[in-house]
């Protein structure tokens, strides 16, 4: 694609690239050199640049600190043996991101902006891309309000940036789950299927609960019955029953589209897995447990790529699932989805960006 935006860059002066540490990557703590920004004003884009990375001057009074009208993508770069640089699936992120920003109010970002802006950054902080197996470079979209008015109405003005962090795993051990039936994740007509801001503040606090009982993460369940699974912590969640893949449908609007999810199901159907888009309810998890036909359970997201659970606790009571070998479908699909990622395996299905 050639450049349509006009970009202004200014280097940061001082790289920490120097600093850190690349043999030990954990998530999210390390933020490479530079950031993407364009603000919205006026009913349009503009002002595009990418500038060091660093502080925002915000006004007490902005809108995005009260009312949470802020939405964000998450999704990953990599690097192939001969130092391409490869992202996965950068068009599915932008189309889900102008999801998300419709149902919180705000302004579309124009392919354009969204793609040359994430080629301009990536290319200034290229030498942050990690070229160690199961590294990559987690790229950190999001859009919020910028308006300073303390009254309720949607933002006259935004801020859309880009700015990466290089990561090692997220989860580096298989994860174990607790079936939620108090709080509840999303309810039917809300914000779930938005990646909203405000929807991870509202899991903070159930999560921390199962935390401190000793599990990972939570399986939420609906609002209503409090039966239906629906995620796992901040994941999609995927089960095997006997001989088919049950994973819950994203009709009701309480389910993030995950785009993991969509490339496991893709993959999934070629291998002529059986699939059941529907919700698994908590009394069949617990059949499936008691009954040993729950083969495979496991989270799907950006972030984690592939979570392997291993223990899930239902009904006050703790299941420990068995080790899974190598050639368990969650393990196969993970490894298929890192030699496409990282171009070993031909990318038959258009997922990859080169830049
Ligand atoms: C992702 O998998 O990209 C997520 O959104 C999880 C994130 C909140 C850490």
């Amino acid at each position: 694609m050639n450049t349509t935006i006009d970009i202004q860059i200014k280097q940061t002066s001082q790289s920490k690239l120097p600093g850190t540490d690349f043999e030990n990557l954990s998530f999210g703590q390390v933020m490479s050199d530079h950031m993407f920004v364009a603000d919205y004003k006026n009913g349009e884009w503009q002002d595009f640049r990418v500038e060091p990375y660093g502080p925002l001057n915000l006004n007490p009074a902005n809108a995005t600190l009260h009312y949470g009208q802020s939405v964000f993508e998450g999704l990953k770069a990599y690097k192939d043996d001969h130092n391409n640089v490869l992202i996965f699936r950068p068009d599915a992120n932008q189309r889900r991101l102008n999801e998300s920003a419709d149902r919180l109010c705000i302004p579309q970002i124009p392919e354009e902006i969204f793609m040359e802006g994430l080629r301009k950054l990536l290319e200034v902080d290229r030498d942050w891309i990690p070229n160690k197996p199961g590294c990559s470079l987690y790229i950190r979209p999001f859009i919020f309000a910028t308006d300073d008015y303390l009254g309720i109405r949607p933002s006259a003005t935004y801020k859309f940036m880009i700015f990466t962090c290089p990561v090692g795993h997220y989860y580096a051990k298989p994860v174990s789950v607790k079936v939620e039936t108090n709080f509840t994740r999303a309810a039917e007509g809300g914000t779930g299927q938005a990646k909203a801001a405000g929807n991870y503040a509202g899991s903070l606090y159930p999560a921390q609960i199962a935390q401190r009982q000793g599990y990972d993460q939570l399986l939420w369940t609906d609002g209503k019955s409090h039966q239906n699974i629906e995620e796992s912590g901040t994941m999609n969640v995927m089960f095997i029953i006997n001989d088919t893949l049950i994973t819950a449908p994203t009709s009701k609007g309480t389910i993030l589209k995950g785009i993991t999810r969509d490339s496991v199901l893709t993959l999934a159907k070629e291998k002529g897995l059986k699939i059941e888009e529907r919700f698994l309810t908590v009394d069949e998890l617990k059949e499936s447990l008691d009954n040993n036909s729950l083969q495979e359970a496991f989270g799907t997201g950006t972030a984690a790529t592939i979570a392997h659970i291993h223990k899930i606790n239902v009904g006050d009571k703790d299941y420990d699932l068995p080790e899974k070998p190598a050639d368990s479908f969650s393990y196969q699909v993970l490894e298929t989805l890192d030699a496409i990622k990282y171009g070993r395996q031909e990318d038959t299905h258009g997922w990859i960006t080169k830049v």
